[in-house]
């Protein structure tokens, strides 16, 4: 069975250039859909400390944590039978994956599994993640990723279903 793993974070956050408090993460939405098209199993990687609820202080300290290189601790996952396909969700954070998601590629060996990378953002997609994304996991096989703007979470099905017809048809 393929996993999701997901990073993704509620409250204030920038929506088509205002502040909005969200009750649910945007990546945590389109997470919640890759699992229910593919009957994936969903696994939400949360930070032992949890971030700000404030979207400015939220950025103060992402950008610190990109200057720093710094490696936030993540509650524990179960993901010892860790599939060959990992659906993994994340939110462009300064144009780069929020560094907790480093430390969990970092954490766990994903040799010989095939990740398909999916984010959220405001405008500049994946940034460098992806680049990123193949240095932490050489020996992975790293599909092609999908994108999809904040604002448009609640009405990306059709891209989300056009995305996962190479992982279906793998599948048959
Ligand atoms: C700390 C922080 C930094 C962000 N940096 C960027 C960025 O560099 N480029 C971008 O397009 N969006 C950026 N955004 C917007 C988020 O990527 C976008 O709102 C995303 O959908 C949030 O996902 P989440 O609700 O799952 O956390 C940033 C948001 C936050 C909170």
């Amino acid at each position: 069975m393929a996993k999701v793993i997901y990073f993704s974070r509620r409250n204030e956050n920038l929506l088509c250039g205002k502040i909005k408090d969200l009750a649910v993460g945007n990546t945590k939405i389109v997470a919640e859909k890759i699992a229910y098209y593919t009957d994936a199993e969903i696994l939400e990687l949360l930070p032992v400390v949890n971030y700000p609820t404030s979207y400015d202080e939220t950025v103060f300290l992402a950008e610190k944590e990109k200057q720093e290189d710094l490696r936030p601790e993540f509650k524990p996952l179960m993901v010892s039978a860790v599939s060959e396909v990992i659906f993994l969700g994340f939110p462009n954070w300064c144009g780069v994956m929020p560094r907790i998601v480093v430390h969990f590629l970092e954490k766990y060996d994903f040799s010989n599994k095939i990740i398909y990378p999916f984010c959220t953002h405001e405008g500049s997609a994946f940034g460098s993640s992806l680049f990123e994304l193949k240095q932490l996991c050489p020996d992975s096989s790293i599909m092609a990723g999908l994108p999809i703007k904040g604002s448009n979470v609640a009405k990306a099905d059709t891209a989300i279903k056009n995305w996962l017809v190479q992982y279906k048809k793998m599948e048959e």
